[in-house]
């Protein structure tokens, strides 16, 4: 792999590299009229052009950022990029004035993603799941975790998830596998039913997986199902993350912060001993405001569990049927308008915790040591990514030290 380095960046923005929690998110390394050298696909100095070429060995490529600013690739620690099918008729009903919960009711929903994908070959989930990815690298994401939880049977969620396997190897962006077989109760069966089977199919995909999820909501899986399929995870080497708190607080906050879940996402109704619970934990709260813009339900209280001190990252969710957006820049605006978090948080969340939520030490972050995940910008500074909103302020995607993107504009 050849040595790269990046020269007159207007300004680099970057979280600081570590974990970090409260008021140190709000301040991020800035680097004006600076430099980057990545030498294996790993950064290994960043700063003025001078300390940088300190840095340098032999004659690697020169990248001349014309005046761009520089921040981490986006990590999306949260989607389900891979499902077939298509609901816009449920935007629409919606739009007129159903709500999600009365969809879910009448047959559509999870359910009616799960017949498109059972539905769907491997090839044609995989070019549609790719479609989508070229997508996401455009907007800046370069990692990305994608969940099964459409296929609710052995068969099509051992699909799903061989799909991502094999696209980790067939794309750019560094994918991990989550297996959420407990999404939903598919229309053939029973809970008590299903939930065996789920637990039965854990052994067979584990190899296939990196984590277990389930999702824990009235409706859905109560808390004790959850701890059921979330601990068989871990009995089988996948460590849990968590839907809950979406619609409903049932209690699977304090039950996943107590299987030190990796992740504990959307927390739309969050009550304040979880708050305070996140904050004492290593779990990290993974918001989604893409759910709460789509489907028009309450924001998770972002600020406050900033200001507790719990982990915090951003993600998009994205789904076809409660966050259809690929967006971590629109994300990142959403956060700062109504969630309250400041641009530099926003970035942090998007960035280095993200990565966290991935349990990915070295990513996130522009900083030597770290693995070279870095967008240019259409921009001379960050701030345009929350501010000049609905726009893709990318011009160019490097992953592992290699351009992978870059806009022809
Ligand atoms: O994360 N909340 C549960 N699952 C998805 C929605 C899935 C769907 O509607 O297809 C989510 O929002
Ligand atoms: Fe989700």
């Amino acid at each position: 792999m050849s040595d790269l380095l990046i020269q007159n960046i207007s300004q680099i923005a970057t979280p600081k590299p570590g974990v970090f929690r409260g008021s140190e998110l709000r301040s991020l390394n800035i680097y004006e009229n600076a430099a980057i050298y990545i030498s294996d696909g790993i950064i290994k100095a960043v700063g003025s052009i001078a300390e940088v070429m300190e840095e340098v060995e032999g004659h690697p490529i020169i990248l001349d950022a014309e005046e761009k600013a520089a921040v981490p690739g986006f990590v999306d620690s949260h989607s389900h990029l891979v499902f077939g099918g298509n609901r816009a008729d449920e935007f629409a009903m919606r739009s007129a004035g159903m709500s999600y919960e009365e969809i879910a009711e009448q047959g559509g929903g999870i359910v009616s993603t799960v017949e498109a994908t059972r539905d769907a070959s491997k090839e044609e989930l995989k070019n549609l799941a790719r479609i989508r990815l070229q997508k996401a690298l455009k907007q800046g994401i370069t990692t990305m975790e994608i969940k099964s939880g459409y296929g609710l049977d052995l068969e099509t969620e051992r699909k799903m998830l061989e799909v991502v396997n094999e696209l980790k190897k067939e794309q750019p962006i560094e994918l991990t596998a989550t297996f959420l077989g407990a999404h939903a109760v598919p229309k053939e069966s029973s809970k008590e039913k299903y939930l065996e089977d789920v637990l039965a199919m854990i052994p067979e995909i584990a190899e296939l997986a990196d984590y277990c999820d389930a999702f824990c909501e009235k409706g859905y899986f109560t808390v004790e199902e959850t701890r059921q399929v979330l601990t068989r995870g871990i009995e089988y080497g996948l460590k849990p993350k968590l839907h809950t708190n979406q619609f409903y607080d049932i209690g699977g906050v304090e039950m996943a912060i107590e299987l030190r879940a990796v992740s504990v996402d959307h927390l739309e109704v969050l009550n304040d001993e979880d708050v305070q619970r996140l904050a004492r934990s290593e779990t990290v709260a993974t918001v989604l405001p893409g759910v709460s813009y789509f489907l028009n339900i309450p924001y998770s209280p972002a600020r406050k569990l900033l200001d507790a001190g719990a982990l915090v990252a951003l993600a998009t969710d994205f789904n076809p049927g409660s966050s259809m957006t690929i967006s971590m820049q629109l994300l990142m605006s959403m956060a700062c308008t109504k969630m309250g978090m400041s641009v530099e948080e926003a970035l942090c969340c998007a960035t280095q915790n993200g990565a966290n939520a991935l349990e990915k030490s070295k990513l996130g972050a522009i900083a030597s040591g770290f693995q070279a995940d870095i967008l240019l910008l259409d921009t001379e500074n960050y701030r345009d990514l929350a501010y000049f909103f609905g726009e893709n302020h990318v011009h160019t995607v490097i992953k592992k030290g290699e351009k992978v993107w870059e806009s022809r504009g």
